[in-house]
């Protein structure tokens, strides 16, 4: 059975605090007044599945998930659609990336249909707090799992706790950015987490990020964690290129690096716009002698928070201790990638036809 029980919550925010609060959202910052939960134990497999009232976790302070790190999530979004209506963009891609953090994880995957069932379930009761399209306004939707058995000793939990909540948001990263490739760390390495969406990916990026600012960027460019040479993502997001030939190139997916839904959304979108989707190995050199050539014409990174972010210039180590700075484009967003950015955003708030029937529609 994949159906989740529904139970209004008997103390909703009051409509002029909600409303206030749809009108101008601030990225992660208020939360609606639903969860979704359900429980996972060896003998039951998942069960109370539940949309109850929003409330804080009662957990033993030696639950798994606090020492040895069993935690995955997923990020996906709620679009407003014209007639005020309400769809969910792809929901079973992220179900199934869910289903393949929990394996690596050694946690207890959730069924497509109990993962979609309890998004569309939390949405459904909370469709109030689903801003505008206005300003690129949407509910993100905060999927996790964590291991709730209380247990000190390494091994794979025998409790397991799924729960999603929910947050309306503005735009994640509002402006173009720069990325540093930074010669001290790496996000992932073959037979790691990279292509895992768990929280420890995202504590080890943090320091990384940290030494980006530094360098004034505002993301760090991933290089591989065996050579330090091929390009993987950048922050938390996918990036891809765009060539003076047509080309649009992506890193292919070998296992460390995320397979993003807006990064498949986009491959498909883009003999739309004129250019041939190639997933390939590309090295950091052929990026930067690209830029300097012409050859490399758009940069941009894509994710479900981030949209389409263009990406407009990289530093990176240079002699004499200097960064060796690479401006794409002139220091402007490219033509192609602000293209791909509405078409996607046109697609998802439905202000053009489902060509891929990639939308969910709630209720
Ligand atoms: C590390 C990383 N790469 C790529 C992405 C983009 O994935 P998606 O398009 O599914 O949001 C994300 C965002 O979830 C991410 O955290």
């Amino acid at each position: 059975m994949s159906t989740f029980v529904l139970t209004s919550t008997d103390h909703p925010t009051p409509a002029d605090e909600r409303a206030a609060i749809v009108a101008k959202p601030v990225f992660g910052a208020n939360f609606t007044d639903h969860m979704a939960l359900a429980t996972w134990t060896p003998d039951k497999g998942w069960h109370d599945r539940q949309v109850v009232a929003r409330r804080p976790f009662e957990l033993h302070p030696g639950a798994a998930t606090f020492h040895y790190g069993q935690e995955i999530f997923e990020g996906m979004k709620a679009y407003r659609q014209p007639d005020g209506g309400v769809a969910l963009f792809r929901p079973e891609k992220n179900a199934a990336r869910f289903a393949q953090s929990a394996k690596r994880l050694a946690m207890a995957p959730l069924d497509e249909a109990d993962f979609v069932a309890a998004v569309t379930g939390l949405v459904d009761l909370d469709r109030d707090w689903v801003p505008s399209p206005e300003g690129e306004q949407s509910l993100y939707l905060r999927p996790f799992e964590i291991a709730s058995e209380t247990l000190i000793g390494v091994r794979a939990a025998n409790e397991y706790t799924f729960c999603v909540i929910a947050s309306p948001v503005g735009p994640y990263y509002p402006d173009p950015v720069t990325l540093w490739a930074t010669p001290n760390f790496t996000r992932a390495a073959r037979g790691g987490t990279g292509a895992a969406k768990c929280g420890g990916n995202y504590a080890a990026s943090l320091l990384a990020a940290g030494e980006a600012a530094e360098h004034g960027c505002q993301q760090v460019i991933w290089l591989d964690g065996a050579e330090h040479r091929w390009v993987e993502e950048c922050g938390t997001m996918n990036i891809m290129f765009v060539t003076a030939s047509g080309d649009l190139i992506t890193p292919e997916l070998t296992g460390t690096i995320l397979d993003g839904v807006t990064r498949d959304s986009i491959l498909t979108l883009a003999p739309e716009h004129g250019l041939r989707p190639v997933q390939r190995h590309i090295a950091i050199d052929e990026v930067f002698e690209g830029i300097l050539t012409g050859a490399i014409t758009e940069v941009f990174a894509c994710g479900t928070a981030a949209v389409v972010t263009p990406v407009v210039g990289f530093a990176a180590p240079g002699v004499n201790g200097a960064d060796q700075r690479f401006t794409v484009g002139g220091g402007a967003p490219g033509s192609l990638s602000l293209a791909i950015r509405a078409h996607l955003l046109d697609v998802q708030y439905g202000r053009v036809p489902d060509a891929h029937g990639w939308l969910r529609r709630v209720g």
